[in-house]
């Protein structure tokens, strides 16, 4: 019997998770299924035990649950506390285990797949919500040299800011004047066909920015390609988190680069 794994969210429907996990198991030879389950909102413990009762070893957690999952947990990653969140649930080794694999992916792809120099770079982070804080201290950690974090709501991004070490934390038009090498949006606008506004942001010259929402060209990403920017969505952060994930319950690193291509190409 193959070892049986998930990702548990609500919806799940559109994860790309399940493909990318069984591209990782065919090529290192892992035995082992991914699944989905969708829990309803009131029902993410039942489905993780019920899920559990059953040999599942471990689960990728999406929304609305990464809160919820951390605080599930007996044990956690000093990743996942500092997030305050989980996505990675290990269901195996007694206790359930969590971790948090988002940061590191969003670092990776920036470092290793867009080959973009952290350290020394100056950072905008857009967005104040759970996806900002799951990504927040691996950035600090990067070393920046300056990293500000910008928010519709002025207060959120002040707070996280402090709270994280980063720069800065404020509302869009206190980044008047400022330029930035690195422009990452954690924000939901973007499902609403919407960008945050930068109209005060200068793109330093060869910008890049990123928007962590995967498979859609938002508005955020055509108004950094009108400013000039190269512009990236969070595919490769997508691909990346699974393979740290994958290497956390197998203790095999994937390699990533086929399984983000074809992602890119189909
Ligand atoms: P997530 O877990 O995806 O971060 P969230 O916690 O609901 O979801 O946070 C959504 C983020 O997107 C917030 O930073 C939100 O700004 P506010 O804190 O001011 O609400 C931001 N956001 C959502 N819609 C936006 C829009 N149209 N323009 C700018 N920011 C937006």
């Amino acid at each position: 019997m193959p070892d049986r794994y998930a990702v548990i969210g609500n919806p799940v429907t559109h994860s790309k998770s399940p493909w990318i996990h069984a591209q990782f198991a065919l090529a290192t030879g892992e035995s082992m299924v991914y699944e989905r389950l969708e829990a309803p909102a009131d029902g993410f413990r039942q489905a993780v035990e019920a899920f559990r009762a059953q040999g599942g070893r471990g689960l990728n957690v999406t929304l609305p649950f990464k809160a919820e999952a951390f605080r599930f947990c007996a044990g956690a990653s000093e990743r996942a506390a500092a997030a305050q969140a989980v996505n990675t649930l290990v269901l195996d080794r007694g206790k359930p285990w969590g971790d948090n694999t988002d940061g590191v992916g969003l670092v990776r792809d920036l470092a290793a797949n867009l080959g973009r120099r952290l350290g020394g770079a100056q950072l905008l982070l857009l967005g104040a919500g759970g996806a900002a804080q799951g990504v927040l201290a691996p950035l600090v950690a990067a070393g920046a040299r300056r990293l500000v974090v910008a928010n519709r709501t002025a207060d959120k991004a002040h707070a996280l800011a402090r709270r994280y070490g980063a720069s800065a934390g404020g509302g869009y038009e206190d980044l008047r004047g400022e330029q930035f090498d690195i422009l990452i949006n954690a924000t939901s606008a973007g499902l609403a066909g919407e960008a945050p506004p930068l109209a005060a942001v200068q793109f330093a010259r060869g910008a890049l920015a990123y928007d962590m929402v995967y498979g859609r060209d938002t508005a955020f990403l055509a108004l950094a390609r009108a400013a000039g920017a190269a512009a990236h969505d969070g595919s490769g952060m997508l691909v990346e988190q699974a393979a740290e994930s994958f290497f956390v319950w197998r203790g095999v690193r994937p390699d990533t680069a086929p399984v983000l291509a074809a992602l890119r190409g189909g």
